[in-house]
């Protein structure tokens, strides 16, 4: 499959997947080296790498990778490499979490619902309304400055993302981060240019794209996972997404990862393997690439989608369980697919 400059000796990739193992810089370590490494031998055609703050207050948790420091890129460097030169091509999912930072990492015994105070090593989250997410403190409201420091941590991350030598960079623009908390009328109730119609509601989004794209080589593709609906009345809908892609797409977005719901967790979670394929035709008439995620755990799951459904898969637990995964999916003689150094093996 080719990405602007870029050739992918196929179409399932490793989901962006959060490890909550960055050192005490926010770097990559020696965990992220061993768990990306195995699944870039695992035969994906893309590692993305986990959802990667833009800034110390955009994180979740304190467990979570940064972009901001020289000491971050030197380690995502390593990182890089290890995914390359093992057979697969490195990419990053920058995050920006806005009302959903400041929480626990889910194997502590505050998990990821509760939130960490200052006093105990948080920060305070800002986001577009002081609207908290489930339990989570309630956030300020940003200003005019939150906003534009905001899109100047993308652009800087972009950069940094280019100089560790990622051939792709993604972005968590779902889920209920940032990027979908302006997007959505149940997160966005400013009256000011950055929300109110649509018009205002995609304000910021865009700009993060045209961020991104400054700080980022014209011939290196962009992946934004977005929120295609939050499956909820009075919520963000598919006519309010394509609105969205059509403006993402003129800003050099390549291709678009279907997300939907997660906003509040009263949404519907989509738990039916490849649910959020019925939104990709609608997507693909705007002059993008599709992918999406969601309960794949089956290699003729694979065949039904690509390629007339979506261009590509992204693989989450599955791979968790099973680095391998692709391989297997991949059939044929392992001697013909699988390591030369496992060959033995079969
Ligand atoms: C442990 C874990 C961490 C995750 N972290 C991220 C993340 O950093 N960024 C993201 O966009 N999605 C994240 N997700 C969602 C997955 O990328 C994927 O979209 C989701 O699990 C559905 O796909 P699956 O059924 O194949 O796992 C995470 C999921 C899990 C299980």
């Amino acid at each position: 499959m080719r990405l602007r400059d870029l050739t992918l000796a196929n179409r399932v990739w490793l989901s962006p997947m959060c490890q909550y193992s960055a050192d005490e810089h926010g770097a990559p370590t020696d965990w992220h080296l061993a768990h990306y490494g195995a699944r870039a031998a695992g035969g994906v055609g893309m590692v993305m790498v986990e959802c990667t703050a833009v800034a110390p207050d955009m994180r979740t948790t304190v467990g979570d990778l940064g972009l901001w420091s020289e000491r971050q890129v030197e380690a995502h460097r390593r990182l890089a490499d290890v995914i390359r030169s093992v057979g697969s091509v490195p990419a990053v999912q920058l995050g920006i979490a806005g009302r959903k930072s400041s929480h626990g990492v889910p194997w502590d015994n505050t998990g990821t619902r509760h939130p960490v105070s200052p006093a105990d090593g948080g920060w305070q989250p800002i986001a577009p309304s002081p609207l908290p997410f489930s339990g989570l403190a309630k956030p300020r409201t940003m200003t005019a400055e939150d906003i534009d420091r905001v899109l100047g941590d993308v652009e800087r991350s972009a950069r940094n993302a280019h100089r560790a030598g990622y051939e792709i960079l993604g972005l968590q623009g779902a889920n209920g981060y940032l990027f979908h908390q302006f997007f959505s009328p149940l997160a966005n109730e400013r009256t000011d240019a950055w929300g109110g119609d649509l018009e205002g509601r995609l304000r910021f989004p865009l700009a993060v794209v045209a961020a991104m794209r400054a700080g980022w080589p014209e011939n290196k593709p962009l992946v934004i996972r977005t929120p295609v609906t939050d499956l909820l009345d009075a919520g963000a809908t598919v006519d309010d997404a394509e609105e969205l892609v059509a403006g993402m797409a003129e800003r050099g977005v390549d291709l678009v990862d279907i997300n939907s719901g997660a906003l509040v967790p009263e949404a519907p979670r989509p738990s039916q393997p490849l649910e959020n394929t019925r939104f990709a035709a609608r997507l693909r008439r705007l002059g993008v690439l599709t992918a999406t995620s969601g309960s794949v755990t089956d290699a003729r799951q694979l065949h039904e989608a690509i390629p007339d459904s979506v261009d590509a898969l992204f693989i989450g637990r599955a791979m968790l369980r099973d680095p391998y995964w692709a391989l297997r999916a991949r059939g044929g003689r392992p001697t013909d697919t699988w390591p030369k150094q496992y060959h033995r093996a079969f």
